[in-house]
C-alpha cells in the first residue's frame, strides 16, 4: 500500500530541511521534535531522516530506534516501507538481522526496552540515528545511541510526545538546545494539515487533566496533586433505584489482591457507555488486625456477588495464588492490564466524561482514596511520573477495569 503524501506544513517543512546547507539550523547536530500527539511528527521525521542519510551518506550504519520492536514496526517501518514504495525506492528487510538494506545504507533495528539492546548499540559506529518517541526510552539508551554516532557529518533525529518538566528531555535537551547544537522544533495539531477539526475534537475529548496538556497541548507539565482531579462528587456518582436498573448490562469484578496491604472488589456494571460501580469490598488486614487466606477472600468473593460465578473476574496479574484458587472455584477470571501511566490516561478520560460513575452511598472508601490518591512528589522531581503508592488500593482496581475492558477511547491513542 503505497503512501499518499499530502502538502506539508511550515512546520513539517522545517522538519524535512533543517539539515540542507543554508537552512540556518544545519550546523545542529541534532534535531528534536516534540509536541502533541498526531501533529505529523513522526511522519515528516522518517521522510527527512531517509533523504537526509541517502543523499549524504553511501555505505553507512544508521540507528532506527523504537520504544520496543513493536512499536517501531507499526510507528516507523510501515509507514517507512509505504514511503519508499511510493517514491519508487526498493528496499531490502532482512527481519531476523534486524536490519533493513536502502541503497547502499543499513539500518539498524532496536527496541529501546530490551536490556541488551545497549550492549547491540556499544559495538557499533553510525552515521545516523531516528529515534521515535523518544521521551519513553531510558535516558542511557539516548545517550548511547548520541554516543555512537561518530562518523563526521553524524545527525540525530528524535521526536516525541511531551511528558512531566523535570524528564531529562526537557531539563537537559530542549533547555539546554544552546550548547548542544538541538535544533527543536515544537508541533501542535495545527501543524498536521491532514486533520480536519472534528477529529482535532475528538483526540481533545479523548484526554484529560495532566493528559490534555501534554497529548493535545503539547506542554512539558508535570503531573502534580490528586491524579483524578476530574472526578465530581454529583456528576461521578449515582444513586441505586433498585437492581433492575442493571438489567441486560454486563457485570464484572475488579480485584485488587492485597494480605497485608487492603484487599479490594469492585462490583460493576457496563451498559456498553458507562460503567457503574455498584458495590465495594474492602478489607485491610492491618485495621482488622487479621489477614485473610486466599480460601477466606474467595468466600468473600463468592457472596459479594450473590453467588454469580457469571461475572467476568479481573484480576491483578501477579496475584497468582488466589488466581489459582478463583480458578478451582469456578469463577470466570481475566489478567488485568496493568500498565501504570496508559491506565491512569484512560481511567480519567472516562471519569471526566462521566462514563465511570459510582454508587452514591455504598463505596465510602473508594471515594476516599480518589481523593486521597496523589501523584508522587519525589519521583516528579526525578522526571518519573507515577502515583504515590498510598490509598491505591481501590484505585488499582478501578483503573484494572478500565484499562482492561474499555475500548472505547481506546482507538483513538493508537500512535
Ligand atoms: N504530509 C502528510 N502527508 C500525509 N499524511 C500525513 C502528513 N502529515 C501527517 N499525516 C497523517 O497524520 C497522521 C499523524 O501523523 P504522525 O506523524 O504519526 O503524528 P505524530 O508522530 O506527531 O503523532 C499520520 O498517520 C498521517 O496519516
Ligand atoms: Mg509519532
Amino acid at each position: 500500500m503505497p503512501f499518499h503524501f499530502q502538502p506539508f506544513s511550515p512546520k513539517q517543512r522545517q522538519a524535512l530541511y533543517w539539515w540542507h546547507p543554508g537552512s540556518g539550523h544545519d550546523h545542529c547536530r541534532i534535531m528534536l521534535a516534540d509536541g502533541a500527539i498526531r501533529s505529523g511528527k513522526t511522519v515528516v521525521m522518517i521522510l527527512s531522516f531517509l533523504r537526509w542519510s541517502q543523499t549524504v551518506f553511501q555505505d553507512q550504519d544508521f540507528i532506527l530506534a523504537g520504544v520496543t520492536a513493536g512499536a517501531l514496526r507499526r510507528n516507523v517501518l510501515s509507514p517507512m516501507f509505504r514511503m519508499l514504495e511510493t517514491l519508487g525506492v526498493p528496499w531490502e528487510y532482512r527481519r531476523s538481522a534486524g536490519v533493513v538494506v536502502i541503497g547502499k545504507n543499513r539500518y539498524h533495528l532496536f527496541g529501546a526496552d530490551k536490556d541488551n539492546a545497549q550492549d547491540k548499540l556499544q559495538g557499533m559506529t553510525a552515521a545516523g540515528a531516528l529515534a521515535d518517541e523518544a521521551a519513553l526510552f531510558p535516558r542511557s539508551f539516548v545517550d548511547q545511541m548520541i554516543g555512537r554516532c561518530s562518523v563526521t557529518g553524524s545527525r540525530i533525529f528524535l521526536n516525541c510526545n511531551p511528558n512531566g518538566a523535570f524528564h531529562y528531555i526537557k531539563t537537559d535537551f530542549i533547555d539546554r538546545a544552546e550548547e548542544m547544537g538541538l535544533y527543536r522544533l515544537h508541533f501542535t495539531m495545527e501543524d498536521n494539515l491532514t486533520l480536519s477539526p472534528e477529529i482535532r475534537e475528538g483526540y481533545a475529548r479523548a484526554f484529560q487533566g495532566v493528559f490534555y496538556r501534554q497529548y493535545i497541548l503539547g506542554e512539558w507539565v508535570s503531573a502534580e496533586g490528586t491524579v483524578y482531579p476530574m472526578w465530581d462528587d454529583d456528576a461521578n456518582t449515582y444513586a441505586e433505584t433498585g437492581p433492575d436498573m442493571y438489567r441486560g448490562q454486563r457485570r464484572f469484578c475488579a480485584v485488587d489482591y492485597g494480605t497485608t496491604n487492603p484487599c479490594v472488589f469492585l462490583d460493576t456494571y457496563d451498559d456498553g457507555q458507562v460503567f457503574r460501580i455498584r458495590n465495594e469490598y474492602y478489607w485491610d488486614s492491618k485495621a482488622a488486625r487479621r489477614q485473610k487466606t486466599d480460601a477466606e477472600y474467595a468466600d468473600d468473593l463468592y457472596a459479594f456477588l450473590d453467588g454469580d460465578l457469571e461475572t467476568q473476574i479481573i484480576v491483578d496479574p501477579s496475584a497468582a495464588s488466589f488466581k489459582a484458587e478463583l480458578r478451582n472455584r469456578g469463577f470466570r477470571i481475566q489478567d488485568a492490564r496493568n500498565a501504570v501511566r496508559e491506565g491512569i490516561a484512560l481511567t480519567a478520560t472516562l471519569i471526566g466524561n462521566r462514563l465511570l460513575l459510582a454508587e452514591k452511598s455504598a463505596c465510602p472508601n473508594l471515594m476516599k482514596e480518589i481523593h486521597s490518591y496523589v501523584w508522587d512528589e519525589r519521583a516528579r522531581l526525578k522526571g518519573e511520573e507515577k502515583p504515590l503508592k498510598q490509598f491505591d488500593h481501590a484505585m488499582d482496581a478501578m483503573r484494572y477495569l478500565c484499562h482492561t475492558r474499555s475500548s472505547r477511547f481506546r482507538s483513538l491513542r493508537e500512535e
